[in-house]
């Protein structure tokens, strides 16, 4: 039996959700293990798209199991728009085919306010978070005052976690001039969606326990990219949860053994949204082609995504930091028409030669890209299902940054189409 973990290998939006819908045609079942509504995966299929935030790529098909996992902050408003947007799109979503862990911790509307209370007085030093919470939700969390999903079956233990909570949050509120937040009408509210919610709470860890004795085939669909972890990541321009493989067992209860193999999703370029050390970042035309032809929006925010080249140093570095066995390579098509192409093969900080990004952000901002360039293939690959099909310049390019990055190269993907991708290696049979 294989498991199967997903993870971004660059700042997150590395195409993650084609691949993850692709690999749970294979999957029994999918889980999403860290991050919350501020992911966003955009699944093309027989030309219909479908935006998902918060529900794991495996819902859009049939007879799957999603789960959200212990490790996921959950907006319970949003979780329900999400999944009457989806039911719309004639996507079935019930108690079968959706559990959510009774444990996850639960982002209110005094943690969004407070992201944006921050990140507005934060001027230059702002992070550009999505502004959903996430960061203020993941500290209640880590200091012991959160609001979980099971608390919202007796309305005096929640009475009672939200005096706690709000008696942070409020001297905080306090401090920065802003307006008390008043529990009653957030606990009703609460409340009135409770039965929605806890329709499909249950102890996650203990589903995929029976799940695995089952041997059913398990995929964890991972959110943002190792550049974002809390940890590894670009700090402190990062997201507040673990975005590397292994937290695919803390996020939903089951040991590192239970992960068989880890492919990183990998740009064939660049992006990145918010603010924070980019190295490879083209503030030109290329950059500008490279955003149109890759439509490089943010799923959630609409924002801009910078782009640049690809850094193989970055990527080599989360490879090895996460454990990747394999990367997908996503939207090589957006490389087609550029006569030229460049891969960062090591930096130069200070005027010393670095083999990797230095940990301090003054020194990452420093760091000035070394690039080896590539003749383009000036000709579509749009498309391509076999490896052999590729113009010759594009196989190079690809031979190339394997040999780089010191990883095989398990698939290849052409267009947002489910189908137009090239298989090397089929993760849940390697
Ligand atoms: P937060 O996760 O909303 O706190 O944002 C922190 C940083 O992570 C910001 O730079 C965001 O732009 C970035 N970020 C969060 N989620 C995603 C994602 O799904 N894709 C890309 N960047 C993300």
């Amino acid at each position: 039996m294989k498991n199967v973990a997903i993870v971004g290998s660059q700042w997150g939006d590395e195409g993650k959700g084609k691949i993850v819908d692709w690999l749970s045609s294979e999957a029994d079942v999918v889980v999403r293990f860290q991050g919350g509504h501020n992911a966003g995966h955009t699944l093309v299929i027989d030309g219909v798209t479908y935006k998902l935030r918060l529900l794991p790529s495996g819902i859009v098909r049939k007879d799957k199991v999603s789960i959200i996992g212990n490790g996921v902050v959950v907006d319970p408003w949003a979780l329900l728009d999400e999944i009457n947007e989806i039911k719309l799109k004639g996507v079935e979503v019930n108690q079968k085919n959706l559990i959510v862990s009774e444990a996850a911790n639960l982002i209110l509307p005094f943690h969004r306010e407070m992201d944006e209370i921050r990140e507005d007085a934060a001027g230059k030093a702002k992070i550009g978070t999505t502004r959903r919470g996430i960061g203020p939700a993941y500290e209640d969390k880590v200091g012991r005052r959160s609001i979980r999903v099971m608390d919202l079956i007796s309305e005096k233990n929640l009475d009672h976690r939200l005096e706690t909570v709000l008696m942070h949050h409020n001297a905080i509120r306090k401090g920065l001039g802003k307006e008390i937040y008043k529990k009653d009408k957030l606990k009703e509210n609460l409340l009135s969606i409770a039965p929605e919610i806890l329709k499909y709470s249950q102890p996650v860890w203990k589903k995929i326990d029976e799940f695995k004795s089952q041997g059913k085939k398990i995929l964890f669909e991972g959110a943002q990219g190792i550049l974002l972890d809390v940890d590894h990541g670009t700090y402190p321009f990062v997201t507040s949860s673990n975005t590397v493989a292994s937290a695919a067992a803390t996020g939903s209860g089951c040991g590192t053994n239970s992960i068989n193999y880890v492919l990183g999703i990998t740009k064939a370029y660049t992006t990145r949204v918010g603010e924070g050390p980019f190295p490879t970042e083209l503030k030109d035309e290329i950059g500008e082609k490279l955003g149109t032809v890759g439509k490089e929006f943010g799923t959630v925010t609409s924002r801009k995504r910078r782009c640049g080249w690809f850094d193989g140093v970055l990527v080599r570095q989360t490879i090895k930091i996460s454990g990747i066995d394999g990367i997908a390579l996503t939207k090589l098509d957006v490389l087609d028409q550029l006569s030229e192409i460049k891969m960062c093969i090591a930096y130069e900080v200070d005027g010393k030669k670095m083999d990797y990004l230095p940990a301090a952000v003054n020194d990452q901002l420093k760091a000035k890209p070394i690039y080896k360039t590539f003749k383009g293939w000036n000709c579509s690959t749009k498309g391509i299902k076999k490896f052999q099909d590729l113009p010759e310049n594009a196989k190079n390019y690809i031979k190339e940054l394997e040999k780089f990055i010191q990883t095989k190269v398990a698939s290849i993907s052409t267009s947002p189409e489910r189908n137009d991708t090239i298989l090397i290696v089929d993760p849940f049979k390697s």
